[in-house]
């Protein structure tokens, strides 16, 4: 079964050819320079960009995976949730190409892409150098029993998710206001970091204190309410960034946001405390809900840009140490973050329910698709 998939749910024109659960191609092409200076995406350039792009990332995933239309059995594309003119673009194209080619569409939900992408495999592993975790992938791969739990962590979502099986899910938890990558983001360019700033402020951490600065722990003592809230951190944030400005002896009339008179030691630590208080959060709630489960849940997929996160990682590991349950991450960071091949995972799972989209005509974008 090979599908080319298509993902143009935000700033990244993505498009990937899978066999089964083996990704043989998968091109990403990011307009993050594009949107850097407007500090998120800006909506009618991304669409523009997409447009530009498309037909180019489609031929070399097609060339990469040295494959042609006729081999291709079906067409996954993102319908949502995402930016509307933006998904509007690969969907347009995957309609185009299923009718030319005669190949039947699969609509996919982008978050069920994240949720999944833990199952993607890499197409050759002796090729990619990961022969030995290919074989842990696989082995570990084959045994996930369901119910098992799901946290995907985006840009755009943040939910805690109980996967009774592939294709029904079941929303444990999910954010009040900001994603948990957005809220790093947002401390990021607070910081003066530029945009997205999730990783740089990873990197800024990584030499700071995590305890240096005290930031309240979002809904601390309230974990049992069971959702996610990350607008009070940023607001914190904010005022300490002032606080710590007004103290500084080095002034310089630079960034209006103040963050250009923190001086590196202080950006380190800012990065560090804020990031720490952010991911307690996120594994509080969590393993406030995973306790109310029966212990024979014994496993966690994570998917989602954040997930790229060595410290999230670190962090999601002891957590589920203490219940018990192997958290699978994907194989590879490029997989956490935005792109058609989990879109294709995804769409493989569908075409063994044997879920196609009927009606190419009413094949339409839901930017508020909930999974
Ligand atoms: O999954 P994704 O590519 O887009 C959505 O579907 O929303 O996630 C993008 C988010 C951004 O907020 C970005 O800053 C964050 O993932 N991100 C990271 C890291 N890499 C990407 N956050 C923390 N640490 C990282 N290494």
């Amino acid at each position: 079964m090979k599908i080319l998939a298509i993902d143009t749910s935000c700033d990244e024109t993505s498009v990937a050819v899978t066999g089964g659960l083996n990704i043989l191609s998968n091109v990403i092409w990011s307009q993050a320079s594009l949107h850097a200076k407007f500090g998120g995406v800006y909506p009618s350039l991304a669409k523009r960009a997409h447009e530009e792009r498309i037909g180019w990332v489609i031929n070399k995933a097609m060339t990469n995976a040295k494959c042609q239309m006729k081999n291709i059995n079906a067409i996954a594309v993102t319908i949502g949730p995402g930016l509307a003119i933006a998904l509007e673009v690969g969907i347009k194209k995957a309609k185009e190409l299923s009718a030319k080619y005669n190949i039947p569409l699969i609509t996919v939900n982008h978050l069920e892409g994240h949720l999944l992408s833990p199952f993607a495999q890499p197409k050759n592993s002796k090729k990619q150098n990961i022969q030995n975790s290919k074989k842990i992938i696989n082995s570990t791969l084959s045994k996930v029993t369901f119910p098992s739990f799901g946290l995907v962590v985006s840009g755009g979502n943040t939910q805690l998710i109980l996967v009774k099986e592939i294709g029904k899910y079941k929303i444990l938890a999910e954010t009040q206001d900001d994603a948990l990558g957005e809220a790093l983001d947002k401390g990021a360019r607070m910081l003066g970091l530029g945009y997205p700033g999730g990783a740089i402020l990873e990197h800024m951490a990584e030499k700071g204190g995590a305890k240096v600065y005290q930031l309240p722990i979002p809904m601390s003592g309230k974990e049992k309410e069971h959702y996610f809230s990350y607008s009070g951190l940023k607001t914190a944030m904010y005022r300490l960034i002032q606080e710590q400005t007004a103290k500084n002896p080095i002034r310089k009339p630079s960034a209006s946001n103040g963050a250009g008179e923190l001086t590196k030691q202080q950006i380190y630590d800012l990065a560090a405390s804020y990031q720490n208080v952010a991911f307690e959060h996120i594994t509080r709630v969590t393993s406030s809900i995973i306790s109310h489960y029966p212990s024979t849940i014994s496993y966690l997929l994570v998917g989602g840009g954040v997930a790229a996160n060595s410290e999230l990682r670190k962090r999601i590991r002891k957590m589920c140490r203490k219940f018990n349950i192997i958290p699978l991450f994907p194989y590879s960071k490029k997989l956490c973050t935005d792109n058609a091949a989990m879109i294709g995972v995804a769409a493989y799972f569908k075409t063994q329910r044997k879920e196609f989209s009927e009606v190419i005509t009413k094949l339409e974008r839901i930017p508020r698709y909930k999974i």
